[in-house]
């Protein structure tokens, strides 16, 4: 086994089966990855049949692929395709914020390719880090650490971005960039980004093709995404795009209470799945603070999706060191501000209580700290976002002056929007078989 294992590196991919003379049908089946199949590699290395590979029988699958990290994919393609939808959310609310571009229709082996691409350290240029070192699912693809570690052990300059429901950022008719900064205007673009970072992961994207094309799970995999084993950058990124874009996330505690808020048909404000605390949070955040909109969170953070539609200025600093949207030169995106300056674009807030530290440079390690910081702390910067620079506030540029009970409410609230399954989803974990340590 060990052997024919080996062979089928030297062998052209394809043609090479090594589970052949035992698996004939799903070797032979029309799904080109199959090889790398939960059920072809256990018949293969799971000498003392307990269903699942140990350290010593890892080390045998490691050798046998010459000593590199292989993927064990499900023996049936999971279901990417399908979005849970509560109750509360109309089919239209989520295509209308879908960022989905025609040319790449989310697809099964598209999004297997890319969660395979999300965790192969492959990418990196030393083979240290995957996208998924820094963006780390019990994060909800955020990552702890205030700034990120790339692969020849530099830190990054901003606090990573946790992925739940970037397919939905199409908000108000605006299609905002990714990145704090807007930087990429697609996710399809965004996607090659961190591969060629000289601090993420420090490849040049030719030579990545070339040396995907030599580990012998992308040609079936690109075949089943793609139609033939051709590796391009262009696929690369599509199925990267695709794999997050499936990263979904509307199973929260706050889908559960909207949901039975609408099944009721109960408009009223509060949700009985909520508890006091928390409705007075959800009221602060939806419907403003002294109950005007316009001083709401939601301004900012519109639900049900939580994405924002523009990069803001939250008076964080009075002078920003990272100037953010500004150092990109491009005209302000407000008419009553005068420059982009200290303007961010946070990621959803959809399990927010799972991605901390938080904001651009990770300055707050609380959500309590985020919520003072809105009530107290803000500054009066003259690019200051809608909300917080209104005098009839009190003192302009000094935050939304909100009571403790009212602050640990809007901590509560944030809470709500956090979704355990979404952590613990196996579509969405690492597929690699990784050495034993
Ligand atoms: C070394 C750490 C690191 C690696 C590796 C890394 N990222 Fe990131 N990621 C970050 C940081 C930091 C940011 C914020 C950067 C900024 O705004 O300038 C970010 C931002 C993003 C965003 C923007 C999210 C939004 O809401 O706008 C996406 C999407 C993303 N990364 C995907 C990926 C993918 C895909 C890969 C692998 C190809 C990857 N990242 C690799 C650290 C990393
Ligand atoms: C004017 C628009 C605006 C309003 C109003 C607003 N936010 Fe924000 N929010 C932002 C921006 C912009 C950022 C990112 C700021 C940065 O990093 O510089 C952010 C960041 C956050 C973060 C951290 C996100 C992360 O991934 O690190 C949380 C949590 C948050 N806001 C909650 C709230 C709450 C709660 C309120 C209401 C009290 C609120 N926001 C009101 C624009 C706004």
């Amino acid at each position: 086994m060990i052997r024919i294992g080996r062979c089928c590196l030297l062998l052209s991919l394809l043609t090479c089966t090594p589970a052949k003379s035992e698996d004939g049908p799903e070797a032979g089946s029309a799904d080109p990855a199959a090889q790398f199949s939960r059920k072809v590699l256990l018949r293969q290395f799971d000498r003392n049949r307990d269903g699942r590979l140990n350290d010593k029988e890892t080390s045998v699958l490691r050798d046998a692929f010459g000593g590199i990290d292989v993927p064990m994919l499900p023996d049936e393609s999971y279901d990417y395709t399908h979005v849970d939808r509560p109750g509360s959310i109309t089919p239209e609310q989520l295509r209308n914020a879908d960022n989905t571009p025609e040319g790449n229709p989310l697809t099964n082996p598209g999004a297997t390719l890319g969660r395979v691409l999300l965790y192969d350290r492959q990418l990196s240029e030393n083979g240290a880090v995957s996208c998924a070192s820094c963006h780390d699912q019990k994060a909800a693809f955020a990552d702890p650490r205030r700034f990120s570690i790339g692969f020849n052990g530099e830190r990054t300059r901003r606090n990573s971005m946790g992925l739940t429901n970037i397919r939905y950022t199409h908000l108000k008719g605006r299609r905002p960039g990714f990145f704090w900064d807007e930087r990429a205007p697609t996710l399809e673009a965004q996607a090659l980004m961190p591969i060629q970072d000289e601090i993420e992961m420090g490849m040049k994207l030719k030579d990545l093709n070339k040396k995907l094309g030599k580990l012998p799970y992308y040609p079936p995999l690109f075949a089943a995404a793609f139609g033939s084993t051709e590796i391009t950058s262009e696929r690369i990124a599509r199925a990267l795009a695709q794999f997050m874009r499936s990263m979904v996330s509307l199973r929260s505690k706050f889908d559960r209470a909207a949901a039975a808020a609408a099944e009721k048909d109960d408009n009223s404000t509060d949700f009985d799945l909520f508890t006091a605390q928390e409705n007075l949070g959800k009221s602060l955040f939806m419907e403003g603070i002294g109950g005007i909109a316009e001083f709401g969170c939601a301004v900012c953070h519109p639900p049900p999706t939580f994405n924002m539609d523009k990069a803001q200025n939250v008076g964080l600093d009075l002078k920003y060191r990272d100037k953010g949207l500004g150092a990109l030169g491009r005209q302000s995106n407000e008419p009553f501000t005068p420059s982009n300056d200290g303007k961010f674009k946070a990621s959803s807030l959809r399990n927010i209580a799972l991605t901390a530290p938080y904001m651009h440079d990770g300055r707050f390690k609380t959500l309590d700290q985020v919520v003072k910081h809105y009530s107290s702390g803000v500054q009066p910067h003259p690019n200051l976002g809608l909300a917080p620079r209104e005098e009839e506030f009190g003192a302009p540029g000094t935050g939304f002056h909100l009571s403790k009970d009212e602050q640990a409410a809007l901590v509560a609230f944030l809470r709500t929007l956090t979704d355990d399954q979404f952590v613990s989803d196996p579509r969405f974990s690492d597929p690699f078989v990784r050495a034993p340590h």
